[in-house]
Order: C-alpha cells, then structure tokens, then sequence
C-alpha cells in the first residue's frame, strides 16, 4: 500500500464539535494513524508569537513554515509532548489565544498551502484519520470516508466551559459562548479553504449524543463504505 492509497477518514467541523476527540477514539479503534491538523495551525501561530512574527505577514509566516522541524507524526492528545527547539508547549499550543491566533493565520492561503504537503505525508498505512476544517475539502478529497461533526454553538461553549473549570480556570459561559461564534464566522466566511462540509460528506450534529454513541456511529459508516 502505498501513501496515496492507504485509506483515509477525514473528520471536519467546528471548534468544540468534539473531533479532537472522535477522532483520537475512530483511529484507536481501527490501529490507525492520527492527523490533528489544528495543532499545525496553532505551532505555527505560536512559533510566530514567540518569533514577533506579525500574524497578518503571509511570507514571513510561510517562511517560517519552511524551517519549522515538524514531522507529520504529531504525538497523541494528551500522552505526549509538542516540542519547539526542545521545550514541551503542547499545554500552551491547547489555549484560546494559541487557537485564535492559529485561525487568524488561517486565512492566509500561502500559509495553507505550505501546511498541504506536511498535511498529506501523514497518509501512511494501515490508514489514517484526518481532523480538522478542510480535510475532506481541500486536503484529501479523495477520502474512504468524510464527517462532518457539529453541534450548536451553546453545546459546544458549554464543553469548552466544564474543560476550562475541570482544569480550575475562571471562565465566563457567555463570554464563551460569544468566542465559539467569532471563530465560527471567521472560519466559515475566509475565501481560503472556508469551513464547510464536503458535498460528500456524512453530516453529524452530536449536540445530544455522547462519544461512544458517535464513535459507533462512525464506524458502522465506514464498515458500510469499505
Ligand atoms: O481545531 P483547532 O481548534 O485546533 O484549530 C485551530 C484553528 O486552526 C481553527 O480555528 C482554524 O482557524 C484553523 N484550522 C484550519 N484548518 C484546519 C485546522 C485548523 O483552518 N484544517
């Protein structure tokens, strides 16, 4: 099996839909590979930061794209580290403003085109499971399998809300609320690679189910396609 060939499940949608999540879960199950492709956006957004790099300097960024010493393999959620030139920061690289910055230099098409290649490498066998915005859009058109996962804007605050106090930060529902809408709009409404579910993809709102309900779910769709 080659990389173009092995199989590919791309999971798209909102911030907060739970992809992270489903994603990590759909790829355990199956003894695949993971593509986050979020914490490439966000790396890159922190590495401009640490860099005093302006977020709207589309070659600046995409030069630094060119150097960073990322290889596709990023480590799983939760159990490993993200280092830039040595020093953990996957702690830092999961916080609002690492996400907002990373959805500001999301707008640059220069900068999702020097993301393309490192993006498509991590499709390697037995298979991989792709979550972001743009994977079944853009980055793998060619996908076994596309999702779209979503939930309301209130739902998906609320996750984010009970994540926050669950790891003792002061946070503000509504606050919150207003934020996952400001991303929304911003990630939907960019001319390049806008968030919007593939014309081939299976749409899932999760607002009122549970992981294990929708990991199943996915499965079963994919068993049915492949
Ligand atoms: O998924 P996550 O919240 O980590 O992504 C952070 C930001 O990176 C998103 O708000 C979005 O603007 C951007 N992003 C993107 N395309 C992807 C993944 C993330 O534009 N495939």
């Amino acid at each position: 099996m080659t990389t173009e060939t092995a199989p590919v499940i791309t999971i798209d949608g909102p911030s907060g839909s739970g992809k992270g999540t489903i994603s990590h879960a759909v790829a355990a199950a199956l003894g695949w590979h993971y593509l986050d492709s979020g914490s490439l956006y966000r790396l890159l957004a922190f590495a401009a930061v640490r860099e005093s790099i302006a977020l709207n300097d589309e070659s600046a960024l995409v030069a630094l794209a060119d150097r960073l010493p990322v290889s596709c393999q990023l480590p799983e959620p939760g159990d490993a580290a993200i280092l830039l030139n040595g020093v953990d920061i996957a702690g830092e690289l999961r916080t609002e403003a690492a996400g907002a910055a990373a959805s500001r230099i999301a707008v640059l098409p220069g900068v999702r085109a020097a993301l393309l290649d490192w993006q498509q490498r991590c499709r390697q066998p037995p298979g991989l499971v792709a979550d972001g915005r743009d994977m079944g859009t853009v980055v793998f058109p060619d996908a076994d399998l596309k999702l779209f996962l979503t939930a309301s804007p209130r739902v998906r605050a609320e996750r984010r809300y009970k994540q926050l106090k669950n790891i003792g930060k002061k946070v503000d529902l509504e606050s919150l609320v207003a934020d996952v809408e400001a991303r929304d709009q911003r990630d939907s409404s960019r001319s390049a690679a806008p968030l919007c579910a593939a014309d081939d993809a299976l749409v899932i709102d999760n607002s009122d189910l549970n992981e294990a309900d929708t990991v199943a779910m996915v499965l079963e769709a994919l068993h049915k396609k492949i």
